[in-house]
């Protein structure tokens, strides 16, 4: 029987990314099997996130029930890695001496040779280094899990946003070579995936030289859009400082992409947003979606919100609270602000009350359900190009279909050949989390 392995993955698409490209990579080098059963489990890895304090908090409650299972198998191997491991070190030792190995995001692919370290000899099993060239190079070749995939263009963030602690845990900024992007690309268009998503923590400020001029994101998303098979092409998470004209000008002559963008604005203030570090302010976040809606009318737009920032006044709050309005996000993330060690922000005074904090997020996520519902309301007797995805999980005669705006759709079909197609479906009902549609073309098409 083989090796089995048990991997829970917590936060950001990213760390769903690295957690697949740790599995690829320990089933080549030592033929681990996936479990789902934690009980059966040989190795227990964790891929942690740290972005708020409620999610490092999660990870360690879990170390706690881990114990447990180390008890009934001494021989069981645990692991911590991604953003906590980076953060505290060692210190995860100290809380959880039973812990066996402790990685970075950047040194996945060196899990196998921390799992065969002697640690009876005095040597530790740690790596939370930044060596992100390298973990590029020693990715396996792509396995796609359905017909929509995730692609790594860049890694890290050089833009060290006062309250954020990624470009510490994940490092500065390095773009990944064009040929490994376009080559996984093809690798899992050829599997017969037809959605894209490139990700990173800052995918609009990709680099990179190749050939005789300099690759930006605008010129990745041209380029596969040339890949047989590749029918959608989305991207993950982007900055506004770094929407420029080459990349507002991609929606034009790129029909794959997308009608739909994640543009993190975190706060309505531009007070608050120069406190924050983001180097922008309010009228630079419209103007760049008023430049994309020159050509695509139609674009949903979603973004992420704090609340509570250090200083935050109620009229600051007002502020965010009327670029909501005005904008009607789709589908949106809000938080409370959370003070992480060791980011400028955390030494700022900060005297809002939690409870006011909390009265703020509700009103803001009120809202911006509201007009997440109006946006599904809107989409009735729509015509909506949809990637058919699966399976539905509602009902056995039905599969299931995302719009550009990310929306499930379930519908009544007569051929399973149309998963992993795009279809187009006349939108009858909507529901909190999902719609329901009628198959309008019975063709499909590739
Ligand atoms: N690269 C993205 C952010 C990635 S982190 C960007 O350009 O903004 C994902 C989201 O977590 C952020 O957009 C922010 O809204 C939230 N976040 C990050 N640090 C936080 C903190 N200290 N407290 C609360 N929310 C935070
Ligand atoms: Fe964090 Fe700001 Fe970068 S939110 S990931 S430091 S853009």
């Amino acid at each position: 029987m083989g090796t089995k392995l048990y991997i829970k993955t917590y936060g950001c698409q990213m760390n769903e990314y690295d957690s697949e490209k740790t599995v690829d990579i320990l089933k080549e080098k030592r033929g681990i099997e996936v479990t789902s059963n934690i009980e059966e489990a040989d190795i227990i890895l964790l891929n942690t996130c740290s972005i708020r304090d409620k999610a490092e908090a999660k990870v360690f409650s879990e170390l706690g029930r881990l114990n447990k299972l180390k008890v009934k198998n001494p021989n069981l191997k645990i692991g911590v890695g991604g953003c906590v491991a980076t953060q505290e070190g060692l210190n995860i030792k100290k809380r959880a001496p039973y812990v066996d190995l402790i990685y970075g995001p950047q040194t996945l692919h060196r899990v196998s040779d921390l799992l065969d370290i002697d640690q009876s000899k005095g040597i530790k099993a740690i790596d939370i280094t930044f060596p992100i060239e390298e973990k590029f190079d020693s990715l396996p070749s792509p396995t796609s899990a359905g017909p929509s995939s995730f692609v790594a263009i860049m890694e890290g963030c050089s833009k060290y946003c006062s309250f954020c602690v990624v470009p510490y845990t994940r490092g500065d900024e390095v773009s990944r070579k064009p040929d490994q992007i376009f080559d996984e690309v093809a690798r899992l268009a050829e599997q017969g995936v037809s959605e894209i998503t490139f990700i990173g923590q800052n995918v609009n400020s990709y680099k990179m030289p190749y050939k005789d001029r300099i690759l930006r994101l605008s010129d990745l998303i041209e380029i596969i859009s040339h890949i047989d098979g590749v029918e959608r092409i989305r991207f993950t998470t982007s900055h506004p400082l770094d929407m420029t004209d080459d990349l507002i000008d991609v929606y034009q002559y790129v029909p794959q992409l997308v009608s739909q963008l994640h543009l993190p604005v975190q706060s309505g203030s531009n007070r608050i947003l120069e406190k924050m570090k983001r180097n922008y302010t309010v009228d630079i976040f419209t103007d760049a979606l008023e430049r994309i809606r020159s050509h695509r009318p139609d674009l949903r737009v979603s973004s992420d919100f704090i609340v509570g920032f250090p200083g935050e006044t109620e009229k600051d709050f007002n502020d965010t609270m009327d670029l909501v309005n005005q904008i009607k996000f789709d589908s949106s993330y809000s938080f409370i602000y959370s003070k992480r060690p060791g980011t400028p922000a955390s030494k700022l005074d900060d005297n809002t009350p939690m409870a006011e904090k909390k009265e703020r997020l509700d009103i803001l996520q009120a809202q911006l359900n509201k007009h997440h519902k109006e946006h599904s309301m809107s989409m009735i007797g729509s015509i909506q190009r949809c990637l058919v995805t699966g399976l539905s999980k509602k009902s056995a005669h039905q599969l299931q279909a995302r719009t550009e705006c990310n929306r499930v759709v379930n519908f009544d079909f007569q051929n399973i050949g149309f998963i992993g197609k795009l279809v187009d479906i006349s939108i009858d009902e909507t529901f909190s989390y999902s719609l329901l549609g009628t198959l309008h073309n019975s063709t499909g098409q590739n």
